[in-house]
């Protein structure tokens, strides 16, 4: 049997390039050889959410568009939504009965978000128990490994400590996931900071050919080419990290003589890493326009997603019931 892989993804606004380079490639790298389950969860969006949940059935929905864009592949991998399977919940519940208080309270990503996010009361019930459920997501799949990003790692630990203590208050159930570390490439957004949904200088998968390339026009570049002959530097350029991306590498190569020699403007070299990225995306715009084009289809796909999955999240359910004796 192929390792189980287990990772999802909050329905918190549309993705963007940093997230194709980071999450999603990594996603289609292990879809062809492990059993893979991916889910949006849309329950942990309400955890920031709760006061404003219009978007999260909206997201939750261009989020599979995106994956499915992107490829992956619902012939290899299973694709549900966190909500459909209600054994999350039933988890959740029973985990949050064995798990100490201060372990939450001590997570960091606890109080970095809270002081992150000062315009919303996340002094919640929810917030706090954000990674057991987190926890029973992982858990209840038994995966071999959780593809994630390194600002995830304390919850992974948590899990780990969860399902140790499950297993020693009443039988052994659960086996200890192990991450799989997502590398995320240098990617800057259009303001040359770091490229985020909160900073509005995102590129995004859903974006078309003029959006992107409008989108580069307005991209800001080496501060000191002020002026076409004045010489810049492409390590201080983020459309110089696009290039290392996109471009060949003799086309990288000829970019870094020519922008020291000013022998290339800023215009023309946008204009370069734009083609790139247009034959880079295509596909994916290609494939976009497939699934959005059939609706149904995507719901059959997740429908699919959710018998899937509740076969195994029931399997483990029946294994907690009876270790708990419940
Ligand atoms: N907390 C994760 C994030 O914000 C999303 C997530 C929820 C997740 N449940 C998961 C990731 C289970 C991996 C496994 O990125
Ligand atoms: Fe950046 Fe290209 Fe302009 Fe150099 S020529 S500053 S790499 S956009």
């Amino acid at each position: 049997m192929a390792p189980r892989v287990l990772s999802g993804m909050q329905p918190s606004g549309l993705m963007h390039l940093g997230n194709l380079l980071g999450a999603l490639e990594n996603w289609k790298t292990l879809q062809a050889e492990h059993d893979c389950y991916f889910f949006v969860a849309d329950w942990h969006a309400l955890s920031t959410n709760y006061a404003d949940t219009s978007r999260v059935k909206e997201y939750t929905q261009e989020l599979l568009i995106d994956w499915l864009a992107a490829g992956i592949d619902t012939e290899k991998a299973t694709v549900f939504i966190q909500s459909q399977v209600p054994e999350h919940a039933i988890l959740h519940l029973l985990f949050s009965m064995i798990i100490p208080i201060p372990w939450l309270e001590r997570n960091p990503t606890y109080k970095e978000k809270q002081d992150e996010i000062k315009e919303k009361d996340l002094s919640t019930y929810g917030f706090l128990g954000y990674p057991v459920l987190q926890a029973a997501d992982i858990l209840l799949y038994k995966p071999d490994l959780v593809p994630v990003g390194k600002d995830q790692l304390p919850h992974l630990e948590l899990t780990r400590e969860v399902g140790r203590r499950f297993n020693s208050l009443y039988t052994p159930v659960f086996p200890e996931p192990k991450e799989f570390l997502t590398q995320f490439p240098k990617v800057l957004g259009i303001d040359g900071r770091k490229m985020s949904k909160s900073y509005h200088n995102t590129i995004n998968l859903s974006d078309t050919e003029p959006t992107v390339r409008q989108k580069l026009k307005t991209m800001v570049t080496d501060p000191a080419r002020v002026r076409r002959t004045d010489k810049g530097n492409p390590e201080l350029c983020p459309v110089f990290d696009f290039h290392k991306i996109f471009s060949d590498d003799s086309t990288i190569q000829q970019i870094d003589i020519d922008c020291r020699t000013a022998a290339i403007g800023c215009i023309d070299c946008k204009k370069q890493v734009g083609d790139a990225m247009v034959k880079r995306f295509s596909p994916m715009w290609e494939t976009r326009a497939a699934v959005t084009a059939k609706p149904t289809q995507t719901q059959e796909v997740v429908e699919e997603g959710r018998q899937r999955a509740s076969v195994v999240a029931n399997e483990t359910m029946r294994e907690v019931k009876e270790a708990m004796k419940i």
